[in-house]
């Protein structure tokens, strides 16, 4: 799994456990990141719906969730695996703009991903239109097919996972994609190697799309997962190279950090990530979705506070609030420093409250208030 800003790594056991309590048998993950709490639910045996606007978000949820792979010829992956590691590489994008001019990875490996992510694009084009690509960029109209719907092709989005998280494994960068390490990161000198990822048995659904959007057009769900970005910060911008790596379009770039030029465009832009829109915008997804049981993590460093958020979720149901201890991210960790590596600034508080808001029906919202209080995880429950 790729590193990521707000991933929910160590709440997944207890969202999980909150599904199970709840007895869900399908499941959105509306934010989904990483996917890997739409995993935690897979392997948890719901059906599961795995959305996001990111291009990478989409891939990674057409291989981990959409795909069934018990349906996958995985020797016959692992063969295409071992031919893409055998690549000799060649100067391209990745090279000249991510590893010459900005420094996100060693010029060794980026000309390998050069050579493989154009063995993929030869050997597993992409495809002209996804549904769920369409309904991203149209207004939304009718109603969203049910799960499951087919991947056009899981070979691709396997590969370009594969592809995505080897890239991850030899960055040199602190796990943002806003600047680079002035030296090398130890890890970004090993050689790059591509992994079979670890699929799941089992069914899902990938959705590339804007939440406001797709939020009331999804098909009625038991469980459904809330994690938006909590501050300014876009994950556009944050993660801008894995969304080149995917999109390969070669895309003009600004700044240091060569940032994609379509991150000046309104149509990047994310209603979460402004503190104008961002309450209205979670207000309007909470109200839409289908769901028995909605779950909502934020925490308390953002533009909404406890008190308002339980108001958005009341019209749901009951309402019930955990609340964990937890780290900070890891640039609060490692300290302010400006370009030339100085420390410049005093970080603030290292720790912060996570809050996970469930609504819905009473007996749900009881039963997967117990489970998650109960469940095994790496945050403190408060
Ligand atoms: C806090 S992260 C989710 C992390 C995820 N739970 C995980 O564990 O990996 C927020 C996610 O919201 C996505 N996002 C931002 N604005 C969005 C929007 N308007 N619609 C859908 N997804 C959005 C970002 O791409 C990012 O993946």
């Amino acid at each position: 799994m790729i590193k990521y800003l707000g991933s929910k790594r160590r709440l997944v056991p207890t969202i999980s456990a909150m599904a199970r309590a709840a007895s869900a048998r399908t499941a959105v993950d509306l934010f989904t990141g990483t996917t890997r709490v739409a995993r935690g639910l897979k392997e948890a045996g719901l059906s599961v719906i795995a959305a996001d606007s990111a291009s990478y978000s989409e891939v990674l949820a057409e291989a981990y969730i959409a795909t069934d792979s018990r349906r996958v010829d995985l020797g016959a992956v692992q063969h295409e695996i071992d031919q893409l590691n055998a690549l000799e590489g060649h100067d391209g994008y990745v090279a000249q703009v991510f590893c010459r001019q900005a420094r996100y990875f060693h010029p060794d490996n980026g000309r390998r991903i050069d050579a493989i992510r154009e063995a993929i694009e030869q050997s597993h084009p992409a495809p002209i239109q996804s549904g769920a690509r369409a309904a991203a960029v149209a207004p939304p109209s009718p109603p969203a097919p049910s799960p499951p719907a087919p991947v056009a092709d899981p070979v691709r989005a396997i590969l370009l996972t594969s592809l995505l998280e080897a890239a991850d494994r030899v960055d040199s960068t602190t796990g943002l994609q806003m600047a680079f390490l002035k030296q090398w990161a130890p890890r970004a000198t090993r050689p790059l190697s591509l992994r079979l990822p670890a699929l799941l048995p089992g069914l899902g659904r990938a959705v590339l799309g804007d939440a406001v959007a797709l939020a009331p057009r999804l098909p009625p769900v038991d469980f459904a997962y809330l994690d938006p970005p909590y501050n300014q910060h876009r994950y556009f911008t944050n993660y801008h190279v894995w969304e080149t790596l995917v999109r390969w379009d070669a895309p003009e770039h600004y700044g240091i950090a060569c940032k994609r030029v379509d991150a000046r465009d309104g149509a990047t832009a994310s209603a979460f990530n402004r503190r104008k829109t961002m309450p209205s915008a979670l207000k309007a997804v909470v109200e839409s979705l289908k769901a028995r049981l909605v779950v909502l993590s934020y925490n308390d460093e953002s533009w909404v506070g406890l008190d308002e958020l339980i108001a958005m979720c009341a019209q749901r149901g009951s309402v019930q609030v955990l609340r964990f201890d937890s780290k900070r991210y890891v640039g609060a960790q490692i300290g302010i420093h400006d370009p030339s590596g100085a420390k410049v600034g005093t970080v603030g508080r290292l720790r912060n409250e996570e809050w996970m808001v469930l609504s819905g029906e009473p007996d749900l919202v009881a039963a997967a208030a117990r489970a998650g209080a109960e469940a095994p995880t790496a945050l403190q429950p408060q």
